[in-house]
């Protein structure tokens, strides 16, 4: 029995959320045939159990009626990152499958609570991930992630670059770690503009399945020079539910629209507080995200909890979606990730022609 069998059935059986086959996809990961015995590795973009429970039926019974001699399969899954395909896919980052930018309009919604979160929750699902601290005037990632220690140098080529530090599964890259700690960045714009563009051309960032911008507030040089340099898969926008953060998340909406990066969908932070009684309540308003995706057709990629554990998780330099056991508030974080992921899968395959696409992880 032959690979090229086995890789036949494959290619008739489509992933439930892209509704593409898995070899076209590049999602078949690993296939050990041992005596009668097969075991399957596929790549899915949606790992929720009642999606994968049919999908191992249906695989089952496929085997079952194309290779009558298996008797037995066993299908494992890993999370399925597609890449984006882009013409002017630039050379700044040639390893970088997918990029991300999390913006707001306004400042202190909870952009770098959110994407610390979202990274730490991608690397989790499996995913190589690296976040930029874009904000250069007041970089959080140092604080929101504990690190002190400053980046190693390593020579490329004829070039000095920076190494990223590494923690909690991320590659991570700031200001903060250069500077000083009370030292406050007093850089005229177009040094702020320089020192983004040399994050993303100095720094060995390597293969990542995503690399995040934890974005200043507003709609300013920082986020040009960003989507000038490089052509973003997308952004996320964070926004609380009351309509002062709604006005400015739709101002970034907009700004982004203009430059061409689709927003992939709007999370709402500070959303509500749950009373110990387990009603809600809505501090900031309600369903204000809601709304906007409703304006804008994008997708609600979820709606955050105020509360205590988030703030301290933050303070303390220990994102909540670390760990092995994790608190319920950051179930809803992994969630989000688990969203993002399929969002951007699907944005990738629309992009592309599907008839040629061959994504490999
Ligand atoms: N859901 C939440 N519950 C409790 N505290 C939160 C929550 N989200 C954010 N915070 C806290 O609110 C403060 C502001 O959050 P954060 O720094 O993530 O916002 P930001 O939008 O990145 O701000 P800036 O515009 O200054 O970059 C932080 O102290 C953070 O810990
Ligand atoms: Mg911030």
């Amino acid at each position: 029995m032959t690979e090229e069998k086995i890789r036949n059935v494959l290619s008739g059986i489509n992933e439930p959320v892209l509704n593409l086959d898995f070899v076209k996809l590049g999602f078949v990961k690993e296939i050990s045939l041992n005596g009668k015995n097969l075991k399957l590795t596929l790549g899915i973009s949606d790992r929720n159990e009642e999606i994968t429970a049919e999908l191992i039926k249906k695989i089952k019974e496929e085997f079952h009626r194309s290779i009558p001699e298996i008797n037995n399969v066993e299908v494992n899954f890993v999370t399925g990152v597609t890449e984006q395909i882009n013409e002017k896919k630039s050379s700044v980052l040639p390893g970088v499958k997918n990029t991300i930018a999390v913006a707001s309009g306004k400042g202190g919604v909870g952009k770098s609570t959110v994407a610390v979160n979202l990274a730490v929750a991608l690397a989790k699902a499996g995913a190589r991930v690296g976040l930029i601290d874009a904000d250069i005037y007041g970089p959080s990632i140092p604080l929101m992630f504990g690190v002190k220690e400053k980046p190693k140098v390593m020579q490329v080529g004829d070039k000095n670059k920076l190494v990223p530090i590494e923690k909690f599964g991320v590659k991570i890259m700031s200001i903060g770690f250069l500077m000083e700690e009370s030292t406050a960045v007093v850089w005229r714009g177009p040094m702020a503009s320089s020192a983004l563009k040399q994050f993303m051309s100095d720094v060995v960032w390597g293969e990542l399945d995503y690399l995040l911008f934890d974005m200043p507030p507003g709609t300013g040089d920082i986020q040009l020079t960003l989507s000038q340099t490089i052509p973003l898969t997308g952004a996320v926008i964070v926004t609380t539910p009351q309509e002062i953060s709604l006005a400015d998340a739709r101002k970034g909406y907009i700004m982004f629209q203009k430059v061409n990066v689709p927003t992939i969908g709007i999370v709402e932070n500070m959303s509500y507080y749950l009373n110990q009684d387990g009603s809600r309540e809505y501090i900031f308003g309600k369903d204000g995200g809601k709304k906007m995706c409703e304006e804008f057709k994008v997708k609600l990629l979820g709606e955050i909890p105020i509360n205590t554990t988030i703030r301290k998780g933050g303070d303390d330099g220990r994102p909540i979606v670390t760990g092995e056991v994790v608190p319920e508030e950051a179930e809803i974080f992994i969630h989000i990730a688990g969203e993002l992921i399929k969002e951007i899968n699907l944005m990738n395959v629309n992009a592309s022609d599907s008839s040629d696409i061959v994504i490999e992880i």
